[in-house]
């Protein structure tokens, strides 16, 4: 993309919001899309022709057509790492041999899953989920979504490194009767790890004579998981190809096929593969993913937003907001392009949020009257998801469709405390309820949303070298004790962990 692209962009004079609907009568209908049990509303945010066709240049420009191809016939996509991208092959819409291996992939997990249901590991009523980041994310966004009535197993999922995490989990397991799925695509996260074997302390000191027994892996180097003491008959591969973040379609995925049965999981796939097919062919205009990303650039490139809010009026969805702090974040959270050199221009902005209408009564001052401009995404059901009296959920939507009206259309005061200014941006996605099927579609319009950021950016989001420092930075620590570091360092060592 041409700094020139950029510069006419940046110069566009934005009408207010407001007036972009006294101007077009057909605004709504070009600004929104409806699929896959979503109906994405983006005509609160201050697209117009002008900057879509813009947009829609430059995506020509850039080859995001070409890109998109790229993603789903399995070329190269993660060149700093030399690889693909094959998650869309997990539901079915990537390259045929990448889809044919992942069906394989997936009728293994399956057996496994009858196999438990059948009793083969003994009496089991509890899955305790062990992984981190995108081994962990996803799970715990499904079976909190999902799982509250239906759920078959009681899961758990455990992530942090914190002792804590794991003892809260385990408080209500019982461990003859509990199987452990570790989570770990590299199967080297000393975190997860960590927490295996305090899992498997747990089951020895409870009794249970062979631990190893019901222990799951779920990895994509199994001969590691193999060598840490996992039974091949229990260890479920995926594709390396498939990023952290994007894994939640293949074997991570276990513990939400394991909880909410097969078939739900197979509308989540399916759900996912909607998104996918709609991503790859619709027009440019017509496309929820494209379309939200020309949003997200343009505020983030154009009008100096550094972070963008997201809340989910469903507490359903109230893990929504983490699950794509990392997916957003970690993907396209770099300041150098695919091709190695400096970005020049903002990364991905800054993804925080919450649970409306929680966050009203919290944060949502800012985001009124505030000098940042933020822009906010709402995700809500048409469908409540509990049998209490409607008046809940009507107060819910209420509220979220006020917010977004009243950060559109502002109230002038005079008195300046009083004042809303409006014309604060806003998209909001609808669903006809939280089901497999939809989580599954809306999770992959993220994906896409993601991606297509990245294509116009000219970043790579597959990678995550940003993460390694810590990392090693922690095990210098760990091997060499507190002398080496800066002497603030030093001192934190020497004054919590004594000489280690
Ligand atoms: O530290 C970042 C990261 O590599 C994420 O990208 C990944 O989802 C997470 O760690 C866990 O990695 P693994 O699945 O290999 O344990």
């Amino acid at each position: 993309m041409t700094d020139s692209n950029w510069a006419q962009l940046e110069n566009h004079k934005a009408p207010a919001l407001l007036s972009l609907f006294e101007s077009d009568a057909e605004r709504v209908a070009k600004l929104t899309v409806e699929l896959a049990g979503i109906y994405f509303d983006l005509s609160k945010t201050h697209l117009d022709d002008a900057l879509l066709s813009e947009f829609s240049a430059m995506a020509e420009n850039v080859q995001l057509g070409a890109a998109k191809e790229a993603l789903f016939s399995g070329a190269i996509v993660n060149p700093t790492e030399g690889r693909a991208a094959e998650h869309t092959a997990e539901r079915g819409t990537g390259n045929p041999d990448a889809v044919a291996h992942a069906r394989e992939l997936h009728n293994r997990m399956r057996s496994l899953i009858d196999a438990i249901d059948a009793g083969a590991l003994g009496e089991v009523e509890h899955v305790l989920h062990i992984g981190i980041g995108g081994s962990a994310l996803g799970p715990k966004l499904l079976i909190d979504a999902l799982g509250r009535e239906d759920a078959r197993y009681n899961v758990k999922v455990v992530s942090n490194v914190d002792g804590a995490a794991l003892t809260e989990a385990i408080a209500t397991m019982d461990p003859h009767k509990t199987i452990v799925a570790v989570a770990s695509k590299t199967f080297t996260t000393t975190e997860t790890l960590l927490n295996a074997s305090s899992a498997m302390e747990w089951m020895r000191k409870g009794g249970v004579a062979d631990p190893y027994a019901q222990f799951v892996a779920l990895t994509a180097y199994p001969e590691k998981a193999i060598e840490w003491g996992i039974d091949e008959s229990r260890v479920l591969p995926f594709n390396e190809a498939v990023g952290g973040r994007y894994s939640l379609w293949c074997s991570i995925g276990f513990p939400v096929a394991l909880g909410l049965g097969w078939g739900a999981y197979e509308e989540l796939l399916e759900g996912a593969a909607a998104m996918d097919r709609h991503f790859r062919t619709a027009p440019t205009l017509e496309n929820a993913p494209t379309m939200a990303a020309f949003a997200d650039l343009y505020y983030a490139q154009c009008r100096g937003c550094e972070t963008r809010a997201v809340f989910a009026y469903d507490e359903r969805l109230r893990l929504l907001p983490d699950y794509l702090q990392q997916l957003e974040m970690e993907s396209n959270g770099k300041s150098v392009t695919a091709q190695g050199a400096r970005l020049g221009r903002h990364s991905s902005p800054v993804t925080w949020g919450g649970v409306g209408t929680d966050a009203q009564h919290a944060v949502f001052q800012l985001l009124h009257q505030g000098t940042h401009l933020i822009p906010v995404e709402f995700i809500a059901s048409k469908t409540p998801g509990h049998d209490f009296d409607t008046a809940h959920h009507e107060a819910l939507l209420v509220n979220c469709f006020a917010q977004g009206a009243a950060l559109m259309t502002g109230r002038s005061s005079d008195d300046l405390a009083r004042n809303y200014e409006g014309n604060r941006p806003s998209t909001t996605l609808l669903l006809d309820d939280v089901t497999p099927g939809t989580v599954g579609a809306l999770i992959a319009f993220y994906e896409h949303r993601t991606f297509a950021n990245a294509v116009m950016l000219g970043i790579n989001p597959f990678d995550q070298f940003g993460v390694e420092l810590g990392k090693q930075i922690a095990k210098d620590i760990g091997e060499n004790g507190p002398s080496g570091f800066d002497p603030s360092t030093t001192a934190l060592i020497e004054a919590a962990l004594g000489e280690l």
